[in-house]
């Protein structure tokens, strides 16, 4: 079965073929980044007149890498929230209009899933069940993953997500935007030990995090210091420290109360390198899907919507994309893989 998936919940137009039996066979993306950096952040209403502009030429660039027409494909899967919902709007329109004019199913993906099972696109991929740990610009999650749709929230952010913690943080100290690699760059250039920031919530049972009060003390910290170069390095070293330090407590304690040995993880955050150094200390397999596959892209939506579909799951010819969308209500596929 060969599906294309949309990516178009942020800041990225993703499109992809992925094939149940070939595999991935081509994948385009195309970056708002630069768009948005001259504001600081993401501007919803660029974004979703961006993805317009972009997403149907990319359509045509991925089915041609593919050597497939129009006519090749037996689904099209799309990201449906959680994420902007004009942006969301963009892909979820296209997809489901094309469906409809190809008369082929089409699906409603939701995109944490879609990171979930991204290490699954790898040729070494986990097996299930494993603890998932999705760090991205809008979520920090530790997820119990029994099977494809089975999935327990264990624990995640009561404020900031862990992505928008490295790039606010990053802003502060005036690196560019988007602040999170800028910042990991940085903080290998700083001195351990120099400062000292807490781990929040670890003295605590549970497996909640939170991120905003280690910004705020590396705001402190910034004002309080001279403001060097090497000032700005040590904070950017002892802050990544404090959060992949935290990330990895959580992740052992997700490990223990769950029994599993195995572990995966997804979103932008994941390409760290610290944090995937530090996660490969763990007593457990741990899988990190490459950098490409970690951050937003269409290969994930193809992959989580060719699973689905296969399974011959698919949806009345609406749309409705959702800002906001619990991983817990989706439809377990047990023996989906
Ligand atoms: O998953 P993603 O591409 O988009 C969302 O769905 O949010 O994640 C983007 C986030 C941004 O906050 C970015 O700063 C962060 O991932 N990020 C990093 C690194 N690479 C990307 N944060 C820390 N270290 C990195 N190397
Ligand atoms: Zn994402």
């Amino acid at each position: 079965m060969k599906v294309l998936g949309i990516e178009s919940s942020c800041d990225e137009t993703g499109v992809a073929v992925y094939d149940t039996e070939a595999g991935l066979l081509s994948e385009r993306l195309y970056s708002q980044v630069a768009m948005h950096a001259e504001y600081g952040g993401v501007v919803p209403e660029l974004a979703s007149r961006d993805h317009i502009r972009k997403l149907v030429p990319l359509v045509r660039e991925a089915l041609s890498d593919a050597g497939l027409t129009l006519n090749d494909l037996d689904g099209i899967a799309y990201t449906s929230g959680p994420g902007l919902i004009g942006a969301l709007m963009v892909g979820a329109s296209v997809g489901r209009t094309m469906a409809w004019s190809l008369n082929i199913p089409a699906l409603a993906v939701h995109h944490m899933e879609g990171h979930l099972l991204a290490p699954m696109l790898e040729d070494s991929a986990p097996e299930f069940p494993f603890v998932a740990l999705l760090v991205s610009g809008g979520h920090t999650m530790l997820v119990q993953v029994k099977a494809v749709g089975d999935y327990v929230i264990l624990g995640e952010s009561v404020d900031d997500a862990v992505g928008e913690a490295f790039d606010k943080t990053a802003k502060m100290l005036g690196l560019s935007y988007p602040g999170g690699p800028e910042l990991a760059k940085l903080a290998e250039q700083g001195v351990p030990g120099e400062y000292k920031f807490p781990r929040p919530m670890v003295n605590r049972p549970g497996l909640d995090f939170s991120f905003s009060g280690l910004k705020t003390a590396a705001l402190q910290a910034w004002n309080q210091s001279a403001q060097t170069p090497e000032d700005k390095a040590n904070i950017a070293h002892a802050f990544q420290e404090a959060v992949v330090d935290t990330l990895a407590i959580k992740c052992d304690r997700a490990l223990k109360q769950t029994g599993y040995q195995r572990m995966v993880v997804a979103g932008g955050v994941g390409a760290n390198k610290r944090l995937r150094a530090k996660l490969d200390e763990l007593r457990a397999e741990v899988f990190f899907p490459r950098q490409a596959f970690c951050t937003d892209n269409g290969a994930m939506i193809a992959y989580a919507g060719a699973l689905r579909l296969a399974a011959g799951q698919f949806e009345p010819a609406t749309i409705s994309p959702k800002p906001r969308w619990s991983l817990e209500t989706l439809t377990v596929l047990p023996d989906a893989v």
